[in-house]
């Protein structure tokens, strides 16, 4: 059974080959950590900056939360919970981020991390929360149209790995 969990030393191996698939595929729309940075010591190393995160500490980026997505002892997925709509959020990042390693999509998780990263986003209060997806990204439109979700507009944008797009 799929849940959503903090994230946690003993699944780094299964987190290790998620982002190694990803970037195997080089997928633009996500790009995980580069599983090259990701040795021994790579979650104590970086457990504290992900707590600051948390708390709004990290300069220039906004308040956000890490969930790892896991089935029994199987790494899916990860799951990023931005809590402010600020002008970073809301024009480029969006307040979600979800993603399901390559070897494990089309088996029904994307739709349920996101079905159960939504409950967490009400338990941090949130009324609303908004998803900037690539136009072309049309499985991620589809899993947020049958979860409900509205689309609010189509607007050009830029970052570095996907280039002028429409999102
Ligand atoms: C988007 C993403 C999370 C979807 O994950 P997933 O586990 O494959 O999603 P699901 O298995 O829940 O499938 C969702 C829907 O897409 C359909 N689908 C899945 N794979 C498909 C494919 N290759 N072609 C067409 N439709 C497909 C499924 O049938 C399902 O629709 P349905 O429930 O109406 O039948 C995954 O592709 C991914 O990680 N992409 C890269 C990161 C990303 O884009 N994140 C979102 C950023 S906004």
């Amino acid at each position: 059974m799929l849940e959503l969990i903090r994230r946690n030393a003993i699944y780094v191996d299964g987190y290790k080959e998620y982002c190694q698939e990803f970037w195997d595929h080089d997928i633009r729309y996500f790009r995980p950590t580069n599983p090259a940075l990701i040795d021994e010591t790579w979650f104590e190393r970086t457990k504290s900056w992900y707590d600051k995160k948390e708390l709004g500490l990290i300069c220039n980026q906004p308040v956000s939360f890490h969930y790892w997505a896991v089935d029994g002892a199987n790494f899916v997925s990860e799951f990023q919970l931005r809590t402010e709509l600020s002008e970073k959020v809301i024009t480029g990042i969006g307040s979600i981020g979800y993603s399901v390693r390559i070897t494990e999509q089309g088996k029904g998780y994307g739709t349920e991390i996101l079905r159960q990263g939504l409950i967490i986003a009400r338990g941090h209060q949130l009324e609303k929360v908004l998803l900037t997806i690539n136009d072309q990204n049309t499985l991620s439109a589809h899993i947020c149209e049958k979860l409900g979700d509205v689309l609010m507009d189509r607007i050009p944008a830029y970052n570095k790995d996907e280039g002028n797009h429409i999102m």
